[in-house]
């Protein structure tokens, strides 16, 4: 019996067998589903992993990972579905694809995890959400959140809240990098050349992220450290909150929230 099953090895099933590769599961413990042939000849000879049919895949594996997309989920689930058995764990990472509707698709009680990780897996800075459906036991979770954790940070949500992962964290790196963008042109609006500007505003937020995590720090606390009275960051904070930044931000992330329901439907 394999620790752990990957069917689907496309950007984030590569980038989750890398990670997973790289800290505490040996490649003999894993076994793989591709439908691609050359994509998975290029896995097994860069990974040295082995390769067999999705049913099979779940036959041999205490835990699954199913990283196909979420159009292909109905053809995967029913096609896996004669492995699936009560000691058997799925754990999903399909956008949108409700553990009702896995359930549904593969026609029986299965145990199922249902995990919202985002891009940043691939450097093992990930945010990613997991919601257990009730068939899960705490033992399991548990495993779960220990197995995801080489990737990034796991929180444990749940699933109606998985919507506001899918914003928060699966649609934030683009609102971070939008951020950022603004303080690149900020700076060249300025006169900085470009270059400079992107190199001070890109290590401006990696240090800020930093400076948090080593102080263990409240952000707001922070920030009241470097806004000091009639100073240059109270003048430009005060101009963002006339301006409704934060609210702005809010609504930004209710629309990523609500159509990523609107997809799940
Ligand atoms: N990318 C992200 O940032 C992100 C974040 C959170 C969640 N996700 C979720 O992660 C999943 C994978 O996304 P991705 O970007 O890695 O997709 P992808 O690059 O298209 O990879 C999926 C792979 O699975 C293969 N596949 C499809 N059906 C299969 C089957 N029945 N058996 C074996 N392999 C099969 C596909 O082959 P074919 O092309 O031949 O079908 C493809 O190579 C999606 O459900 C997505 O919602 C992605």
């Amino acid at each position: 019996m394999r620790q752990i099953g990957i069917i689907g090895l496309g950007n984030m099933g590569e980038a989750l067998l890398r990670t997973l590769l790289s800290s505490q599961v040996q490649k003999e413990q894993v076994i793989c589903a591709e439908s691609k042939t050359d994509r998975a000849d290029f896995i097994r000879k860069t990974y040295e992993v082995d390769f067999t049919a999705p049913v099979q895949v779940v036959s041999e594996a205490h835990k699954t990972i199913i990283a196909v997309k979420p159009q292909d989920a109905e053809g995967l689930l029913r096609a896996i579905s004669p492995s699936v058995e009560d000691s058997k764990l799925l754990i999903s990472i399909m956008a949108g694809i409700t553990t009702s509707s896995i359930l549904s698709m593969l026609g029986k009680p299965a145990k199922v995890v249902r995990v919202m990780p985002n891009i940043c897996v691939q450097v093992a800075e990930g945010a990613m959400g997991i919601s257990p459906n009730y068939h899960v036991t705490a033992e399991e979770i548990h495993e779960v959140g220990q197995l995801l954790k080489p990737l990034g940070t796991v929180v444990e949500v749940s699933e109606g809240l998985m919507d506001a992962v899918t914003a928060l964290g699966g649609s934030g790196p683009a609102f971070v990098l939008h951020f950022l963008e603004a303080l690149i042109d900020a700076g060249v609006r300025m006169g900085l050349p470009r270059d400079k500007s992107r190199l001070l505003a890109a290590q401006t937020i990696k240090g800020t992220m930093k400076m948090l995590e080593v102080e263990g720090m409240h952000p707001t606390l922070m920030k009241e450290m470097v806004t000091s009275p009639g100073g240059t960051t109270i003048a430009g904070l005060i101009y963002l909150e006339e301006e409704g930044f934060k609210g702005k931000l809010v609504r930004a992330l209710e629309e990523a929230r609500n159509r990523a329901g609107e997809l799940s439907k």
